[in-house]
C-alpha cells in the first residue's frame, strides 16, 4: 500500500501530518526519510497537531537532544538519527518507548532492523524551493490503514 502527495507550501504538509497524528495511537511507529530540509519535523508539526499537543509548543528537529517528547492526546515520542552511529541507535532503547506512546523517527534510514511489522514509512522528496513529493508506505495492519488518508485528499 502506497499513497504519495504533492505539497507545494509548508502548510500542506503540516495539515497532512495533522491528518495522519490523529490516527495515530500508543504503540504505532511511524518512520520518516528524506534528505537535509525536505520536511521531515515540518510534518511532525502537523502529527503533533492532530494530536492535540499544545499549540504553544514549539516542534524542533531533535538533532541535539536525542528525543523531544511532547503530551497531548497520546505522548508523542520525536527522535532524529541523524548525527547517531549505529551503537548509540542501540543505546537510545527506542522501542521501549512504543510501549506507551508514539513513536516517530527522522533519519529512519539509519535503522538496521525494525522490531514490528505494523508501521508507516514516509518519503520525503524535494521537488523545488516549495514543493515537496511524500509518499507513505503502509505495512501490516497500516496497509488497510492510510487509506483513510488517501480518502482525503490534501
Ligand atoms: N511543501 C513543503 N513542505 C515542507 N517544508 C517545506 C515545504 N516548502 C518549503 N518548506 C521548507 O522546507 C524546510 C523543511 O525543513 P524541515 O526541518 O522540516 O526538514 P527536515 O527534513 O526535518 O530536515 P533535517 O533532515 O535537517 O531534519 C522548512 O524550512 C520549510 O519551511
Ligand atoms: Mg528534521
Amino acid at each position: 500500500m502506497e499513497i504519495s502527495f504533492l505539497t507545494n507550501k509548508e502548510e500542506e504538509t503540516i495539515k497532512l501530518g495533522k491528518k495522519l497524528g490523529k490516527l495515530l495511537n500508543p504503540g504505532d511507529l511511524v518512520l520518516l526519510k528524506g534528505e537535509l530540509g525536505s520536511g521531515k519535523t515540518t510534518f511532525v508539526k502537523g502529527i503533533a497537531e492532530g494530536l492535540e499537543v499544545t499549540p504553544e509548543v514549539y516542534i524542533t528537529s531533535p538533532t541535539f537532544s536525542l528525543i523531544n517528547i511532547y503530551e497531548g492526546k497520546h505522548t508523542l515520542y520525536h527522535v532524529d538519527l541523524y548525527r547517531l552511529e549505529l551503537e548509540d541507535i542501540e543505546e537510545l532503547g527506542i522501542w521501549e518507548y512504543l510501549g506507551n506512546g508514539i513513536v516517530v523517527i527522522e533519519w529512519a534510514e539509519k535503522l538496521i532492523q525494525i522490531p514490528k511489522k505494523d508501521f508507516i514509512e514516509i518519503i520525503f522528496e524535494f521537488i523545488d524551493y516549495n514543493r515537496r513529493k511524500i509518499i507513505l508506505n503502509g505495512y501490516g495492519e497500516w496497509k488497510e490503514l492510510l487509506k483513510v488518508l488517501e480518502r482525503d485528499v490534501v
